[in-house]
């Protein structure tokens, strides 16, 4: 096992998948690749005054995904953190559309060992044990698939 994927959204369950993901890397010697996909408004970036009427309105925690500069941040915690716990090899990357596509597509193109995610994300529908992108990344990555709860 030399690359492991952790994708992230900066939820509390990413974060307890991030640490299974380091715990990995570090047993096996591994890279750790940390994965965080900004959703696209309707497919275009969000133009300034959306972004300023998001803040005005107080859009929620998950649409704000969508905002470049949180991307980013989310990106870097997890990277932080990551090295915290010990890892010696930890790439971070941002990038745009789909969650569940880009994570696959980034799986199979970098040859990934082992996709590490979270059972849930930052959505706020309560009851369900499994989110959408975690669900349908398991059903499309050709590697192992690691789902954290
Ligand atoms: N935009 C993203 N970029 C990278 N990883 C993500 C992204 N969204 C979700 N994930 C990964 O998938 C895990 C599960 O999140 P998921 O989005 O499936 O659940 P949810 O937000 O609770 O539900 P849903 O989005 O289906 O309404 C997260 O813990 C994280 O590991
Ligand atoms: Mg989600």
């Amino acid at each position: 096992m030399t690359l492991i994927l952790c994708a992230t959204d900066g939820s509390p369950s990413a974060k307890k998948a991030l640490a299974v993901a380091c715990d990995l890397a570090k047993c096996k010697g591994a890279k750790l690749l940390i994965l965080h996909v900004q959703r696209r408004h309707g497919g275009e970036a969000t133009p300034d005054e959306l972004q300023f009427y998001a803040k005005v309105e107080h859009m929620a925690l998950s649409e704000a995904t969508a905002f470049p500069a949180e991307a980013q941040r989310i990106a870097s915690a997890a990277h932080a953190a990551a090295h915290e716990a010990g890892v010696d090899q930890v790439e971070s990357l941002v990038v745009e559309g789909d969650p569940t596509r880009r994570i696959s597509e980034i799986a199979k193109d970098r040859g990934a060992d082992a996709v590490v995610v979270g059972s849930r994300g930052r959505s706020e529908v309560a009851g369900l044990l499994l989110g959408s992108v975690s669900h349908k990344v398991s059903q499309l990555v050709p590697c192992t698939c690691i789902i954290v709860r």
